[in-house]
């Protein structure tokens, strides 16, 4: 662990060890690094572009939630992907990223979990967010994630967490960042090659497994026990109607 916040010479020192493609844009304030990332990406720019975000004035979550992302304390930062796949896969890149934010944490000795499909959890509270966006030939991953914030809005201070508030120590943002590009470098490559690794290291963290929980979807509102997940990714739902496989969810809480 190392102490403080970093610096912008933090973040281009760490660039250098990014793996390949991995290469650092820094922006002091933008609306989304998701909005910012798709005109680049729609100008051309290569797989594996990071842009990384001091600040977001818009940042966005799913189901057009706000994200809440003080600048300087935690890590607000967006991938551009370039699949080679079929587009059926791309949505697979989700639970890559959702893995890579979870090993990532744990390198720094904290134990992480997923919130199926890609919330990233430490002790029951939301530490990490993910919000995956496809263009015509691209895919867009943006990653929130809770560093040094030690504060948070009314709205989710009883659901959040960051890595400060579970050790009551800094960590350098910059290093937070490189281990989760690292991991991701390897997990990315599963969705075609190894999908069966991928989901056994979501299944091994999913938070909800063996919990009671209402969730909504497109088509209503849902109670069931979660089984766990699916060897193709979908939430395994035991309801009094049977066994339900669930692609996706809007909103998902243990009752
Ligand atoms: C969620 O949990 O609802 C997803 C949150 C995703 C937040 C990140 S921060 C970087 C990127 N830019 C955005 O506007 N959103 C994502």
């Amino acid at each position: 662990m190392m102490p403080g916040l970093s610096s912008r010479e933090d973040f281009n020192a760490a660039a250098n060890e990014f793996p390949e493609p991995f290469r650092l844009l820094i922006r002091e304030s933008v609306g989304s690094t998701n909005d910012e990332i798709r005109l680049l990406a729609q100008a051309g720019a290569a797989d594996g572009l990071v842009l990384l975000a001091e600040q977001q004035t818009a940042g966005r979550g799913r189901r057009g939630a706000a994200w809440f992302s003080p600048a300087g304390e935690s890590l607000a930062f967006s991938i551009l992907v370039r699949p080679t796949v079929p587009k059926a896969l791309w949505p697979r890149l989700a639970l890559a990223a959702g893995v890579a934010v979870a090993e990532a944490i744990e390198t720094f000795g904290l134990q992480a979990g997923i919130k199926w499909p890609n919330d990233v959890w430490i002790r029951q509270r939301k530490a990490a967010g993910i919000l995956v966006e496809a263009g015509p030939d691209f895919v867009v991953v943006g990653i929130g994630l809770n560093v040094n914030t030690t504060r948070f809005p009314p709205e989710v201070a009883e659901i959040a967490t960051s890595l400060k508030n579970e050790t009551s120590q800094s960590f350098s943002r910059a290093a937070v960042l490189g281990a989760i590009l690292s991991k991701f470098a390897r997990r990315r490559q599963e969705i075609d090659e190894d999908f069966g690794s991928l989901i056994a290291a979501v299944q091994q963290r999913c938070v909800l497994t063996g919990y009671r929980v209402k969730l909504s979807t497109s088509t209503g509102g849902q109670v069931g026990l979660v089984e766990g997940i699916s060897s193709t990714g979908e939430l395994l739902l035991r309801t009094d109607a049977g066994l339900e496989r669930l692609i996706q969810a809007d909103e998902i809480r243990i009752i």
